[in-house]
């Protein structure tokens, strides 16, 4: 095998890897770290060799030309076994989970790309203006070494939530930059373990990563730095390093001059309020102590309606506020809301008021200081004492909505009026209106089945990662992640023809229990690009639906009990099938179709259609309790309804199975209607 060390290295990097080598000689412990599939995930990438002590670390090292990226992955590993994980707020080692969890926010645009930080910068106050500007350029920003404490120094909040993950305390840390980019290409993109050239090649075109490196590496530290360049990653020093392959860079055009090389594209507008807006602050929270004012949320009456008028009634940016504004309010204290927005435009249609309206809740969102959870009346929304000291207003949530809206739908919408409504008369009499307009919206939902529409609507989002991967989405089968309805991919599809939601003719039947037709199957072999030449809707066990990585959970067969049990993303513990989730997980992703196995939301469990191949929710015979307990007020009706009162207590969880002994024994005492069905294979 052909090495993929750098031979065009400089002196530093010359002796950084003679160091990184005679310490690979050293290793003397056991490592693996936790809630991952895919043990030290670099070097199991590169050579499908799973690493766990010194042996099959030096195999690995060689076969890769002593590459200091597997180097760096197995010491840092043994570092953490003899140290155990540092404390907060270092996050160490990323788990599978996590990474699933971004999924979408990788495809749906709301992370543009990955930026890796690392060394110490000289100034804090310039590492935060970068900071700065990779969250408003849409990047999901990894740190390591000392740019975290002084970036801390400088007051810049860090986590997950604000796209700022500070990895480790040492450079070295950035390895689980890189070892998420190879789960990355494991889990979405097909690439089995081991298949070097796929690896890389994916790395170089589709993570859109750039590393941008600060003072202070040591020769080591530069070596393994450069050996990111493998993988397509330009490297941006920002001084004190003689550059080699290296682009030199100054604080104020580092951020612009990676993402140019990248190729990675921005279209963000600014604002004109006083606080920032962008993804990047949608996973922030505003606690108690953080916040100024807040309404609803059980605290006082609120709620959000947005909807649809003629062209010509209302006026394009116009925000009204109904009552005292933030000044007027006191701090700490809950007040009424009421959000109405009213939109028009000449392709808007009344069918896209909610979907429409669901983006209130991400915009809100957006904004630094504010805060917003649920939908309709039951809204919960906070502005920051932060925010307040900026002189954010109510009025300025107002404007926020109404110019995301209109940037967001550019081609749907001609005009957006935003009235929030601060009386508490006002917002009571508002939301009595509101609760009426809801229940029509939810009768005429409802009755939508399969049967009775022709077109579903097909998504290929994830193809950027999977590139074989198709959701084939219908009214009664939800996409797997979760994140996209029949009428959001309708709209998707009526907003921009050519995007990636695409209407899928039915055609004639071929299989009416597993929901086999003859146009999806046609539109599925085409954008799988032949690939894939059958797929039934509603079947686990024969040509299920192809899985791309971002499900949020996964059903799966259970042959010994005749059974079905689904696993949830969220839930670490082992199950019954001997596979937890994300060991499920990584055998299943990619795009392929895997008989047995499909990937699904959480919601399609409560659909008529689920299990409908196999005979229907009378085979499900496992669930983690968690989940359980959060589908438990609608599926206990849904099962009563079904002339099952009794079947939400006979289906198990860890507590009641951990073993498929248990759950064999489990399922015999309270007489599961399973085991008396037809068998399964
Ligand atoms: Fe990905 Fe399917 Fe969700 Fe589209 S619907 S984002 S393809 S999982
Ligand atoms: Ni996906």
């Amino acid at each position: 095998m052909e090495g993929i060390f750098l031979t065009d290295v400089t002196l530093a990097k010359k002796t950084g890897n003679e160091q990184l080598k005679n310490k690979m000689a050293s290793i003397s412990r056991e490592f693996s770290y936790e809630d991952t599939a895919y043990h030290l995930p670099v070097s199991y990438a590169l050579t499908g060799i799973a690493v766990h002590d010194r042996s099959t670390a030096s195999d690995v090292f060689t076969k890769t030309g002593s590459n200091p990226l597997v180097a760096a992955e197995c010491l840092l590993a043994e570092t953490t076994a003899a140290e155990g994980k540092e404390p907060a707020p270092y996050t160490g080692f990323i788990s599978d989970t996590v990474i699933r969890k971004l999924g979408y926010s990788l495809v749906d645009g709301s992370i543009l790309g990955l930026a890796l930080l690392v060394g110490t910068p000289k100034s804090a106050e310039s590492a935060a203006a970068i900071c700065r500007e990779l969250q408003e350029k849409y990047m999901l920003t990894f740190l390591s070494g000392g740019v975290i404490p002084s970036l801390s120094s400088a007051g810049v909040k860090l986590g997950l939530d604000y796209r700022l993950i500070p990895l480790g305390s040492k450079p070295l840390h950035s390895v689980h930059f890189v070892d998420i980019v190879a789960r990355v290409a494991m889990m979405f993109g097909g690439v089995s373990p081991g298949d070097t050239h796929r690896l890389l090649t994916y790395a170089a075109e589709r993570a859109k990563a750039i590393v941008i490196v600060f003072p202070g590496l040591s020769d080591e530290e530069i070596a393994f730095v450069d050996g990111m360049r493998v993988l397509g990653f330009p490297i941006l020093s920002l001084g004190e390093y003689e550059s080699g392959d290296w682009t030199p860079a100054t604080p104020s055009d580092v951020v612009r001059t990676g993402m140019d090389i990248k190729g990675i594209r921005v279209t963000v507008t600014a604002i004109p309020i006083p606080m920032a807006c962008s993804p990047a602050f949608e996973g922030k929270s505003i606690r108690k102590e953080e916040m100024q004012v807040e309404f609803g949320g059980g605290r006082s009456p609120a709620f959000e309606l947005l909807r649809m008028r003629n062209p010509g009634e209302i006026e394009d940016g116009k925000v009204t506020v109904i009552g005292p504004e933030i000044g007027s309010m006191k701090e700490g204290a809950a007040y009424p809301l009421g959000i109405v927005i009213e939109v028009s435009g000449k392709t808007m249609k009344k069918d896209y008021e909610p979907v429409l309206e669901r983006r209130i809740h991400n915009f809100i969102n957006y904004g630094e200081g504010s805060w917003h959870v649920a939908q309709r009346d039951l809204i919960w929304v906070r502005i920051s004492k932060e925010a307040f000291s900026k002189g954010v207003k109510i009025e300025h949530l107002g404007k926020l909505l109404a110019s995301k809206f209109r940037m967001d739908f550019p081609q749907l919408l001609d005009a957006v009026a935003v009235t929030l409504i601060t009386d508490q008369d006002t917002v009571v009499a508002g939301k009595k209106e509101a609760e009426k307009i809801y229940e029509e919206r939810d009768a005429r939902i409802k009755g939508m089945h399969d049967n009775d529409v022709d077109t579903y609507y097909s998504c290929t989002l994830c193809q950027t990662f999977a590139p074989n991967h198709v959701c084939v989405i219908t009214p009664e089968r939800p996409a797997l992640c979760g994140a996209i309805s029949w009428l959001d991919g309708k709209i998707a599809y009526e907003i921009s023809p050519s995007g990636a939601n695409q209407p899928v003719e039915k055609g004639a039947l071929v299989n009416a229990q597993n929901g086999e037709f003859e146009g999806v199957n046609r539109f599925v072999k085409k954008a799988s690009h032949g690939e894939i030449e059958r797929c039934s809707l509603y079947s686990v066990m024969e040509f299920p639906m192809t899985c791309c990585g971002c499900f949020e959970a996964i059903a799966l067969m259970l042959p010994e009990v005749n059974g079905i049990m689904v696993v949830n993303r969220e839930y670490k513990g082992m199950t019954p099938s001997g596979m937890t989730f994300s060991t499920l997980a990584g055998t299943i992703g990619g795009g392929a179709q895997t008989p047995g196995f499909a990937g699904i939301s959480k919601n399609y469990i409560l659909s008529d259609r689920f299990l409908q191949g196999e005979g229907g929710i009378e085979r499900l015979v496992w669930m983690p309790a968690q989940l359980k307990e959060e589908l438990k007020p609608r599926l206990v009706p849904l099962l009563a309804a079904k002339g099952h009162p009794d079947l939400f207590e006979k289906i198990a969880d860890e507590n009641s199975a951990a073993t498929i002994e248990d759950l064999t024994s489990f399922l015999a005492r309270v007489g599961h209607p399973a085991l008396a069905m037809k068998p399964l294979m």
